[in-house]
């Protein structure tokens, strides 16, 4: 796809995967609308993009874990004459720990970033992307929207809403110009483990040049896609648990999850 030009909206592009997409959507030439709580660390990184290329960044601090933030973001947008051609739902994080011992507020605010803002935004940008028939939605899942996860229990689920969503959404909008994808990467070296987290994922951390790449080749690709799964191990893994018995498949995630 050619993107020379597009404004890319990234949320979560204070580090990570978020960060990442924003350095590739800068060398592919668009202009950048950058999400995230840490301003100075947004502003820094858009000092960066600047320095390489000749696109525009717009840094945006914005908390989207409450009900009203998509809306938030859409009026800075508009107060700044901005337009999503690119939507970059990635701001997510994930909790671990028994349901039971889980602190309720933070996995309010859990189910409200990763799902409501990411559906809020979707449908906020969509009337304008069909209307001027070009568009690019990819939301962020997980290959942990492929199983249920005990001691990770709500963000398995909020990954697996955002896969369903996110699929559903692709048909409606296939055979038109605007792309919908979910990118469901595995374990990935990023912040997204520094908090919170007793357990390292069992099969090492791949790079965040894995997402990007699997996500580019997909959206270069003539053939539009609603889901893909990032790397050959994480892909077979996934296919692998619709075959197994459910209860082996949710007692091995759990061994992986649970710490106590
Ligand atoms: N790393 C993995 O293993 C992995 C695997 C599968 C899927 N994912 C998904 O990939 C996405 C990106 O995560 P990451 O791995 O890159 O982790 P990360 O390095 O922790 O990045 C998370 C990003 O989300 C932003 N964010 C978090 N809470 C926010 C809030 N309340 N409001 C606005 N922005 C917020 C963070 O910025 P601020 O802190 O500045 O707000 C940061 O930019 C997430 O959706 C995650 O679920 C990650």
């Amino acid at each position: 796809m050619d993107f020379k030009g597009t404004t890319a909206v990234i949320t979560g592009a204070s580090s990570g995967i978020g960060l990442a997409y924003a350095h590739e959507f800068s060398k592919r030439g668009a202009n950048l609308v950058l999400v995230a709580r840490r301003i100075d660390s947004l502003n820094k990184i858009a000092a960066d993009i600047k320095a390489e290329s000749n696109v525009s960044v717009t840094t945006v601090a914005l908390d989207l874990s409450t009900l009203d933030a998509g809306q938030k973001l859409m009026d800075e947008l508009g107060r700044q004459k901005l337009q999503a051609d690119i939507l970059i739902n990635n701001a997510g994080f994930g909790t671990n720990a028994r349901v039971a011992k889980e602190d309720r507020k933070k996995i309010q605010q859990e189910i409200v970033l990763n799902v409501a803002t990411l559906v809020d935004l979707s449908a906020a940008v969509l009337p304008g992307m069909l209307s001027r028939d070009f568009g690019v939605i990819v939301n962020i899942g997980s290959t942990a929207s492929f199983q249920p996860v005990p001691g990770m229990a709500v963000y398995a689920a909020t990954k697996a809403f955002v896969r369903s969503f996110t699929e559903a959404l692709w048909g409606e909008t296939v055979g038109t110009n605007v792309r919908v994808l979910t990118v469901n990467p595995g374990a990935t070296a990023t912040e997204f483990f520094d908090e919170g987290f007793k357990v390292s994922p069992a099969s090492g951390l791949a790079p965040v040049s894995d997402v990007v790449k699997a996500t580019f080749k997909a959206l270069d690709s003539k053939s539009s896609k609603p889901s893909i799964i990032v790397g050959a191990q994480n892909s077979f893994m996934a296919k692998a648990t619709r075959l197994l018995p459910q209860a082996a498949v949710i007692k091995v995630a759990g061994k992986m999850f649970l710490h106590d």
